[in-house]
């Protein structure tokens, strides 16, 4: 039985002030008996103090990005060990944002996912096509394309601790979400591709969210897909009884 998860990347946003007021609430709020796996991801200069404020809390915290080396001369950069370092359990790799604004190619989400499994962290993977794509009628063949490129190299058992998040670039930060059989169609080709690449029994473990747009009124829609077993949320996650209501109403 496949785990829900709700996961919020905040991308660019939320000073340590309202890092520390979120978290808070959010603690606050979960009992350690809540079902669904919860993921937050602040910005890296906060992630030492959410590391600090989510313990002995449902709430694992993640990084946004990272590199796939351990160390070297990489002004900026962050490497895994790091991460690992200061309590960090997940890793967003290859937002369409970082694809679009920061060079991350196929070949980079690749290295990222193998080395931050190599060092224990959760990559959640993301993918997903433009309106353009969607509209040329390529959507299937690209998703299918990007997914097969960053799990290139990867063996079952590895592919076992990759979370995947589906996220149509036209639906995500432009309230307009996906339909659910929109979404659902898509997480079952990733599902289906899983298992032409592996198994069927690999594909049927692991976690597909769907990102775009997911609020406390559309997630129960979403999560109920037989697919979609979760969600990666950006602008709903911000404010905690936003996620909060994402959370309880996701099934
Ligand atoms: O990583 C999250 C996604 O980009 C979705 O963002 O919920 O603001 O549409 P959004």
């Amino acid at each position: 039985m496949r785990k829900t998860i709700i996961a919020g990347n905040w991308k660019m946003n939320h000073t340590g002030k309202d890092m520390r007021e979120t978290i808070t609430a959010l603690a606050q709020s979960l009992t350690a008996s809540v079902k669904t796996e919860i993921v937050v991801a602040p910005v890296f200069p906060y992630l030492a103090e959410a590391v600090t404020l989510a313990k002995g809390t449902p709430i694992h915290i993640a990084a946004q990005n990272m590199h796939w080396l351990d160390n070297g001369a990489y002004t900026g950069e962050v490497a895994p060990a790091m991460l690992v370092d200061i309590g960090v359990t997940h890793v967003i790799i290859g937002h369409s944002e970082r694809r679009e604004y920061n060079n991350e190619t196929d070949e980079t989400v690749r290295l990222k996912v193998k080395s931050a499994l190599d060092h224990g962290l959760t990559p959640i993977l993301c993918c997903g096509e433009t309106l353009e794509q969607r509209d040329a009628g390529i959507m299937q063949s690209w998703v299918e394309g990007q997914i097969e490129k960053a799990l290139a190299g990867l063996t079952a058992e590895e592919m076992l601790h990759v979370v995947i998040a589906y996220e149509p670039i036209w639906a995500i930060g432009t309230g307009r979400t996906a339909t659910a059989a929109q979404a659902e169609e898509v997480c079952a080709i990733i599902r289906h591709k899983i298992a032409a690449l592996y198994d069927a029994a690999t594909a049927d473990a692991v976690s597909i969210l769907y990102g775009g747009s997911v609020k406390g009124k559309n997630v129960a829609e979403l999560t109920a897909s037989p697919d979609i077993d979760g969600g990666l949320v950006g602008g709903a996650s911000l404010k905690a009884p936003d996620f909060l209501e994402i959370i309880q109403n996701a099934v």
